[in-house]
């Protein structure tokens, strides 16, 4: 096992890449804090972890609320004493401002996507690395976006918002590394969840065919392919790794 006993948080754990995440690495052996505004999905993921034999426990908190993010750490403290990994994964989608031009985009959706992204990155590493100086460890993985890598088209909040994410990996990395704290980020292109197009429905056929021709291996991710990425970075296997980016994105940015 390559998370034996570590406690993990899970930010957005109650769908897609951050739920896969959740699942595998309690399957290594971690024991996971899901942060969540979805209670159902928070609830639902904290069952099937432990249908599979693994520990985990929830908290409601919105991670662009400061207030929230605090009582959430102190809550994973409280119960498990520790936290050896943060993945900073949870964000809002752009669902119906999916192809809006810059100049019609309203202020509010600029600050919902950034907030929920790149806010909730700062304030969750803030509070989860007080307690990881404590122990002179820990693990920050970070998710970014190949729309951190590169411009895309109407993909402005969302495009900043991840290109400042791998920015701040890169700051919390050179920072951190004195306390015994890594940061590292993955960069995927498009996964296969709810949180593209369609209201959060998922992928339309139409969407996934047309994505699929701008990638490479001409597909789609699956959310564990990505929670495999994640795994490498949160484990001992990288120990040597910090403040890199890691694409996993079909060979999108190689291009
Ligand atoms: N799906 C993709 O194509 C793709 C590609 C690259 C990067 N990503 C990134 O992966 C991450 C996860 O996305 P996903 O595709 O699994 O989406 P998803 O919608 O399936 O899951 C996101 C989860 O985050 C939760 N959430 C949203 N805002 C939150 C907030 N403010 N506080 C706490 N929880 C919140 C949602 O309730 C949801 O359960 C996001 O950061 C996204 O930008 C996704």
């Amino acid at each position: 096992m390559r998370l034996k006993d570590r406690v993990a948080v899970i930010t957005g754990g109650g769908s897609g890449i951050g739920k896969a995440t959740a699942l595998l690495f309690a399957k290594e052996g971690a024991k996971i804090a899901i942060f969540e505004i979805a209670e159902d999905n928070a609830r639902e993921a904290v069952k099937e972890v432990e249908a599979e034999g693994g520990t985990a426990i929830y908290a409601l908190a919105n991670v662009a609320s400061e207030s929230e993010v605090e009582v959430g750490v102190q809550k994973v403290i409280d119960t498990f004493g520790r936290i050896d990994i943060l993945f900073n994964n949870a964000g809002a989608h752009r669902y119906p401002h999916t192809s809006t031009p810059i100049d019609e985009l309203p202020e509010s959706e600029w600050d919902r996507i950034v907030d929920s992204h790149l806010k909730g990155c700062f304030l969750c590493s803030k509070h989860a690395v007080r307690q990881m100086k404590k122990q002179k460890s820990g693990v920050i993985v970070n998710i970014a976006s190949i729309s951190g890598l590169v411009g895309i088209p109407y993909v402005h909040n969302y495009g900043a918002a991840k290109h400042g994410i791998i920015g701040l990996t890169k700051e919390l990395a050179v920072e951190l590394a004195d306390f015994g704290i890594r940061a590292n980020a993955v960069a995927p292109a498009s996964v296969d969840t709810p949180m593209r197009w369609h209201g959060g429905k998922g992928i339309s056929d139409e969407v996934r065919a047309e994505i699929s021709r701008t990638i490479p291996l001409k597909r789609i991710a699956q959310p564990e392919e990505i929670a495999q990425g994640v795994l490498y970075l949160a484990s001992d296997e990288s120990s040597f790794v910090t403040g890199a980016v890691l694409p996993i994105d079909g060979g999108y940015v190689a291009q």
